[in-house]
């Protein structure tokens, strides 16, 4: 079945003591609402409504699921439930907060606390529609991913993993604090017996261990998607899809063109992050979180004599350059002959 739209609960709605104010926003997998509770608070309930499984008709509440999809259908219904209980257990100030779950119109309502803001992605973009050069400040990407690691922290003090960590999750409440929305571990869970949930990682921000059925998942596959966030703050785009690096990798190019507007050190952080292979990217999200922390080093104006003696050296290399040269030279011709 290919993915259809389908139709938000009307505006006004009560379900399960609560009041459907409007649609915040749709995707592939769920419709999120503004609520309000019985005591007038804001909430957001999130419906699982899964667009290729489920057609839900204007004027309807009960989504029509084909036979054929129906088993497919209940075991992502069972772990959206599952990640909605393991989320619940989490508090922490920079994890979206689940307040509530309940079973209605035959799917399931995630309730969490409504948070004003916008995501990083409408950050970012309403950045790079204005032309700001850096599109975000290093400052700010220190900051702000510094905060955010310490929600991912104790997400995977919990044993769980985000796994569809990207700008677009990422929700920047009023005062800038960073949250973690939308986990996507029920959706792993998906992926390795059922296809039709599969083309759920946007591409660019998945590790390559992701794309692979048995891949060893941990919380380096969280820090690939962390480095590739980052980057897209830096860049305004997500980096070249892991897939394609692994056939004509180009990003050094890209890390090039970044020297001048970040400091070498964040440019290192994020080449670190986004290594192909599992085992040379940070192994915990407390050493990123360390390397994150070393600041670029200020550029300090040189005084006299170290001017004179830079200057010394850098005539006593080019000296040494252009005579190893001039060897090297004569070892090819040599070879040649
Ligand atoms: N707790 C919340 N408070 C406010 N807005 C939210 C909340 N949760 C989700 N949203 C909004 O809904 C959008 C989609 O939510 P998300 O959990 O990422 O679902 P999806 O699976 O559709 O991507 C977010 O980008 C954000 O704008
Ligand atoms: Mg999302």
């Amino acid at each position: 079945m290919a993915a259809q739209n389908n139709a938000p609960l009307p505006d006004g709605l009560e379900i399960a003591g609560y009041r459907i104010v409007k649609k915040i926003a749709s995707g592939g997998f769920s419709i999120v609402y503004l609520a309000s509770d019985e005591d007038g608070n804001a909430v957001a309930i999130k419906e699982y409504l899964p667009s290729s499984l489920a057609l839900r008709q204007q004027g309807e509440l009960v989504p029509a699921i084909s036979n054929e999809n129906l088993p497919i259908y209940r075991i992502g219904l069972k772990c959206f439930f599952e990640e909605g209980r393991a989320l619940a257990r989490i508090s922490h100030p920079n994890v979206v907060s689940v307040i509530n779950f309940f079973r209605a119109n035959e799917t399931v309502y995630m309730v969490m606390a409504y948070e004003s803001g916008r995501s990083l992605q409408e950050h970012i973009l309403r950045r790079r529609d204005k032309g700001e050069k850096p599109l975000v400040s290093e400052r700010f990407i220190r900051r702000m991913f510094n905060q955010v690691m310490n929600g991912l922290r104790e997400v995977h003090t919990n044993k769980l993993l985000h796994l569809d960590l990207k700008p677009a999750n990422i929700y920047l409440r009023l005062d800038g604090t960073p949250i973690l929305l939308d986990f996507g571990a029920a959706r792993q869970t998906l992926k390795t017996d059922i296809p039709k949930l599969y083309p759920m990682y946007t591409p660019g921000f998945a590790a390559p261990e992701l794309y692979l059925k048995n891949g060893n998942l941990g919380p380096w596959t969280d820090i690939y998607s962390i480095g590739a966030s980052i980057f897209a703050c830096m860049v305004g785009a997500p980096p070249q899809p892991s897939d394609q690096r692994k056939t004509s990798d180009k990003m050094e190019g890209h890390y090039r063109k970044l020297e001048g507007l970040y400091s070498t050190e964040l440019i290192e952080v994020v080449r670190w992050c986004l290594q192909l292979d599992p085992l040379e990217r940070p192994q915990s999200v407390f050493a990123l979180q360390k390397a994150l922390a070393i600041q670029a080093q200020p550029q300090r104006e040189l005084t006299f004599m170290e001017k004179i003696t830079l200057k010394f050296k850098t005539l006593i290399g080019s000296a040494k350059r252009k005579k190893v040269e001039s060897d090297h030279t004569t070892i090819q011709e040599s070879t040649l002959n």
